[in-house]
């Protein structure tokens, strides 16, 4: 294949990447995203194993039919709730390439740079194998506490902003080094030494991060694997690798940054480690302090639906774990036949992994129009008879606004106790994701109704 069509191919999957992206910002043109995104990948690499720097297939097709059958096991296989282990991984995949391919490059005999050209060369190979090192080990340690093999807790050690400054300021000296040195010996110490601290960097950074913060620290890797691909396509002079880690890259940036808006986290403090993360005094005992949870059952919530004149049904994890989604559907249909109108409200940071709530409903074909995000409900719940809260904790609690000293304290959470009636349907008095104490238990209006929701969603469905 000519370098012409090579480019004009790349130029093509570079637009299938974009309208991709813009394509799974709404929901009803994911789907549509989606396959211009896999169109566009097949473009890229078919694109790439045809050029002209492709002398042998034999390795390449081994690799792909390999990836190819433990992608396909691993897609399968997978459960919606274990999918940000399964992106955390994945990341961590990216960053190992971006390091194996720098000191490739590095050590590529065929490279003979010079003057300002050989130092550009340089700081591609340090930026891409250091960008790379700090995502490879982040990702690690992010997909341990996400599948529960290391603590979901932060560990914080004392100075670690200091140490994360003496890191960084280490790392430059390291390229100066790097850059100026005349024997070889220097250059691949220095490379080396480099990769040390910043494979030590990564698991710093992320054990530091509290799990009410985890949220953004996936997307947060998301965005540098990006950057970490964007520098591997410098080293490579790959435009098409520059310009999807660009993407890959701000885009992870941005919705980083959307998530520490909905948390109400500074987006500097939780990149630099460590917050979230402190202790509430208040958090414990609440039982004493607000009095007696109280229960209620299948038949008081369904007589209650039916003599409501608004429902709206709050979405969390617990839904998820269930797999109550179709029920659920189902119990809308009745409702609606029934005249009675339903909202979904869906916080932003519900479930496990950006979207969470949306894919669920989308997959258990809930229309698009009744499902609202949290800046367009809030003000409803007040002009509401009946809230079902169907597996959610954190994002229903009502300490994130009223108490300064909760964990989540500032992060906007779904107004539900401005309802008339509130029915939390959970298995116990545990715990949400973010280990705090929920207040809205307590509350007048709120009665739980205990057992797996899918159970209590399916006897609901069945008296109503
Ligand atoms: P959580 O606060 O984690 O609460 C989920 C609740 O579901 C639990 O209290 C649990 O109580 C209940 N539950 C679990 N299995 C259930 C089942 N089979 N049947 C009925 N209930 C069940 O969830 P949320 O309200 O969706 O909030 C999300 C949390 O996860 C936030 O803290 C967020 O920061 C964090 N997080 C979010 C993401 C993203 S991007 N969405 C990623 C990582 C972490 P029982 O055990 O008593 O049943």
């Amino acid at each position: 294949m000519t370098e012409g069509i090579i480019t004009a191919a790349y130029i093509i999957a570079s637009i299938l990447f974009i309208l991709g992206l813009g394509g799974l910002s709404r929901q009803e043109s994911a789907r549509r995203g989606n396959i211009y995104a896999m169109l566009g990948m097949f473009i890229a690499i078919s694109a790439t194993i045809l050029g002209s720097q492709v002398t042998s297939y034999g390795v390449i097709f081994s690799a792909m039919i390999i990836g190819i059958l433990v992608g396909m096991y691993v897609a399968k296989k997978i459960e919606m709730t274990g999918m940000p282990q399964l992106v955390a991984m994945l990341h961590s995949f990216v960053g190992m390439a971006a390091v194996l391919i720098g000191f490739s490059t590095y050590l590529d005999p065929s490279s003979h740079f010079s003057g300002v050209e050989k130092t550009i060369h340089d700081v591609e190979i340090y930026l891409g194998i250091f960008i790379g090192a700090v995502t490879f080990t982040g990702s690690l340690v992010a997909f341990g506490k996400l599948q529960g093999m290391l603590s979901g807790k932060a560990i914080l050690l004392p100075a670690r902003h200091w140490m994360n400054a003496l890191m960084l300021l280490v790392s430059i000296y390291l390229l100066i080094i790097f850059i100026n040195a005349q024997s070889s010996t220097m250059t691949i110490s220095s490379l080396l030494f480099m990769t040390f601290i910043a494979l030590l960097f990564g698991i710093h950074m992320v054990i530091s991060i509290g799990g009410a913060d985890m949220p953004v620290v996936v997307s947060m890797l998301n965005s540098y694997s990006g950057w970490a691909a964007a520098a591997t396509g410098f080293m490579l002079s790959n435009d098409l690798l520059i310009i999807t880690g660009a993407l890959v890259g701000s885009s992870g940036a941005i919705l980083s940054y959307i998530m520490c808006r909905a948390m109400n986290r500074s987006f500097i403090s939780v990149i630099a480690g460590g917050f979230g993360t402190t202790v509430s005094s208040s958090s414990n005992n609440k039982e004493v302090e607000h009095g007696e949870a109280l229960s209620t059952t299948v038949e008081e919530t369904v007589q209650l639906l039916q003599n409501a004149k608004k429902v709206i049904i709050v979405p969390g994890y617990g839904m998820a774990v269930a797999r109550a989604q179709h029920i659920v559907s189902d119990i809308v249909k009745k409702l609606q036949h029934q005249d009675i109108p339903v909202l979904f409200a869906i916080h932003p940071v519900a479930g496990r992994l950006p979207g969470h709530m949306n894919v669920l409903l989308a997959e258990a074909k809930v229309p698009y129009d009744i499902v609202l995000e949290m800046d367009e409900i809030n003000e409803d719940f007040s002009k509401t008879d009946i809230v079902l809260v169907i597996g959610a904790n954190d994002i229903v609690n009502p300490g994130a606004l009223d108490d300064p000293t909760s964990p989540i304290a500032g992060m906007p959470v779904l107004e539900v106790w401005e309802a008339k009636h509130v029915i939390v349907m959970k298995r116990s008095m545990a715990t949400g994701y973010s280990g705090v104490d929920n207040p809205l238990f307590y509350k007048e209006n709120t009665r739980l109704l205990f057992g797996d929701a899918k159970e209590s969603v399916e006897a609901i469905l069945s008296q109503l």
